[in-house]
């Protein structure tokens, strides 16, 4: 008797992609999602570890954004990678995850302007321009503050931020990280420069595209003195609104990014392809798509049904998923079974403890 042809249900979602220097297995992957698990001093632990563990059979995990340098947290308990405890707290997550087969990047990121005194021993924020985020709020130990007005970054002060990347990324490697995303996305510092809604410089860092996308540009090439270039991947998300974040013409800025970064030969291009508050709606997906040549991600809303689909009709080479993969630890296996998933707890996103974060259902369980 021939054997039985098991049913596929998403083939494309489950063919290995080979990404950059790395070939994942398949194309189901982990958004970065900041969850302030640390108890002291930015550094990561067991529980993160379990939580990173239990989600290894996505195809590639990029793990939460992570502070480069000391001085810039806009969480209170997110993870560092400037400090050698932290730098051993994030070999035990990578150990856990490759132990499991997975594999994980490590977001390295600057809050910029979203890094509130109350959080950072008084210190003033740093970002493009000394523009405040407005209609939001930052939750501290002192409660919920507005945001302060960031100090521009001096030129002779640039070269310290580039640095302290550099250094993000040497000490990602000796964590064991597969390599690392640069987060040029969602209002930090690095997309600070990039909108001209936060960069009203006149300097060579504002003005034209060139000239707002020239730290990021620099950030890239100090990484990649560190890390091969097919283990580097940069995230953007060029209409989120969040953090007051704004541009006069997304469009032109993703498309000039998309034919720049060519240039590198990158691990990917991770993309946001809306805004989480749906202020700012265009297409910024197709420009990414006619200009850039390398590995495309896409993110924000898919479902597996819509990423098959994507992948197969578009090009890309991946989506990535954020709350999905927050709820379903054991997702890839649930789209490949076609079974329901777990519905996100908003309330314990970033609540201290292993509730809603370690303890979310497997499948089977
Ligand atoms: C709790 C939470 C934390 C997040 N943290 C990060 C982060 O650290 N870095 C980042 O680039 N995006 C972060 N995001 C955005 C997600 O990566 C993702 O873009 C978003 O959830 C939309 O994808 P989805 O529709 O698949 O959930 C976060 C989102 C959530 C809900």
């Amino acid at each position: 008797m021939p054997s039985q042809a098991t049913t596929q249900l998403f083939p494309k979602l489950f063919t290995p992609l080979k990404l950059g220097a790395i070939t994942l297995p398949n194309r189901v992957i982990m958004a970065p999602l900041t969850r302030a698990r640390t108890e002291q001093d930015h550094v990561p632990n067991a529980l993160m570890a379990e939580h990173y563990a239990q989600r290894a059979s996505a195809g590639l995990i990029i793990a939460e954004a992570t502070m480069a340098m000391e001085g810039c947290s806009s969480f209170y308990a997110e993870p560092g990678i400037y400090s050698q405890a932290q730098i051993n707290g994030w070999k035990t997550v990578t150990d856990a995850v490759h132990a499991k087969g997975g594999q994980i990047f490590l977001q390295i990121w600057h809050g910029g302007r979203t890094c509130h005194p109350a959080l950072n021993n008084g210190k003033q924020p740093v970002s493009a321009s000394a523009i405040a985020i407005e209609g939001e709020e930052v939750h501290t130990p002192e409660g919920k503050l507005a945001y302060t007005v960031p100090h521009a970054l001096e030129l002779d002060e640039i070269p310290q931020i580039i640095e302290g990347f550099k250094q993000a990324a040497i000490n990602a490697k000796l964590a064991g990280f597969d390599g690392v995303e640069i987060h040029g996305a969602n209002g930090y510092l690095l997309d600070q420069f990039l909108r001209d809604g936060s960069n009203q410089r006149s300097d060579e860092y504002g003005g034209s595209i060139a000239n707002r996308a020239r730290l990021l540009i620099e950030v890239i090439e100090a990484t990649l003195d560190v890390w091969e270039s097919g283990r580097i991947g940069v995230r953007i998300s060029p209409l989120n609104s969040f953090n007051s974040m704004q541009d006069s013409d997304p469009v032109a800025l993703t498309a000039w990014l998309a034919e720049k970064l060519n240039e590198y030969n990158l691990a990917y291009l991770h993309v946001m392809r809306s805004d989480f508050f749906g202020v700012q709606n265009q297409d910024i997906l197709s420009p990414v798509l006619h200009a850039y040549k390398g590995n495309i991600i896409c993110n924000m809303g898919y479902d597996a049904q819509e990423a098959e689909d994507a992948i197969a009709k578009d090009g890309l080479a991946a989506v990535a998923f954020g709350v999905p993969f927050l709820a379903n630890p054991d997702l890839p296996e649930r789209f490949q079974a076609g079974a329901e998933l777990n519905v996100a707890d908003p309330d314990t996103f970033y609540t201290p403890g292993a509730k809603g974060y370690t303890d979310y259902p497997f499948m089977n369980s």
